[in-house]
């Protein structure tokens, strides 16, 4: 079943035309990668979806419901939840009230039992591999670690669709490896079927874990599909990699 669809999205900074014309879906429970050179318009993507940003034109649909005129706080109640290149966690306050209070953010204080929001953060941390550090605050925790705490207070949304912005950025190649396997098991171990759209340029690890990569160049799809389809095409050799193969 398709969770998202996206319809002919542009999206204009001034004179630049970051998002020209985009669409694709995004179908229940499947990771989908989305690849391009620097400037491509990923990141821009990524917020007029999560509505931090308005369309010029287009439309999204999610289960169905027209969300291009909704508010980021509409959204994530929908069911939409997204991180961001940079991990900006709450500095003053431990791991498990930030994840919480992201949580909340969904569900609101009225009418949430604290112990209830307690659960569902504590659940969040064990999907990432951190409840060992929940009452920590994060100037204990490494890099890698900010990074899944930031995909902890996502998760602690519940989301049905998450979108990763260069979650591999910053990392090694050890912590790579380790956090692909998190982002896989968040799809293929849950009940829930929760779908992914992971940004990244680390394409090789990216590639072992998606079912489908898109691929933007200046604000256009140019290539949709298997990941081993994708890196063949001689059009994302071209604009990706410039001549270079994957
Ligand atoms: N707030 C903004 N104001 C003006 N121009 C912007 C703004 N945000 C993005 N752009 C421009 O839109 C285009 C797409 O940028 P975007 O950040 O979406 O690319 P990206 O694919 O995420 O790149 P990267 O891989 O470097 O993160 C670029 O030309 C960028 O300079
Ligand atoms: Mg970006």
């Amino acid at each position: 079943m398709k969770l998202l669809e996206v319809e002919g999205l542009t999206k204009r900074f001034g004179g630049v035309v970051a998002l020209k014309g985009v669409s694709f879906s995004i179908r229940e429970g499947e990771i989908v990668g989305l690849i391009g050179p620097n400037g491509a318009g990923k990141t821009t993507l990524a917020r007029v979806i999560l509505k931090l940003l308005s369309p010029d034109s287009g439309r999204i649909l999610f289960e169905d419901e027209d969300i291009t005129h909704l508010k980021p706080w509409e959204v994530v109640k929908r069911g939409i939840c997204g991180t961001f290149q940079i991990p900006k966690p709450i500095k003053a306050l431990p791991i498990i009230s930030s994840v919480m209070a992201a949580a909340l953010s969904k569900y609101g204080f009225k009418g949430s039992k604290i112990e209830e929001v307690e659960r569902k953060a504590l659940k969040a941390l064990e999907l990432v591999g951190l409840s060992y550090f929940a009452r920590a605050y994060p100037f204990m925790l490494t890099y890698a670690d900010l990074k899944r705490l930031e995909i902890a207070r996502a998760l602690a949304t519940e989301p049905k669709l998450l979108i990763l912005d260069e979650p591999f950025a910053g990392l090694t190649l050890t912590e790579i490896q380790e956090l692909s396997e998190a982002i896989k098991a968040l799809c293929r171990g849950s009940s829930r079927r929760m779908s992914i759209i992971v940004i990244e340029h680390k394409l090789s690890e990216l590639m072992r874990i998606v079912d489908r990569v898109i691929v933007l160049n200046f604000g256009e799809v140019i290539a949709d599909g298997k990941p081993e389809e994708v890196v063949k095409d001689k059009r994302v050799i071209e604009a990706y990699l410039g001549g270079e193969e994957v």
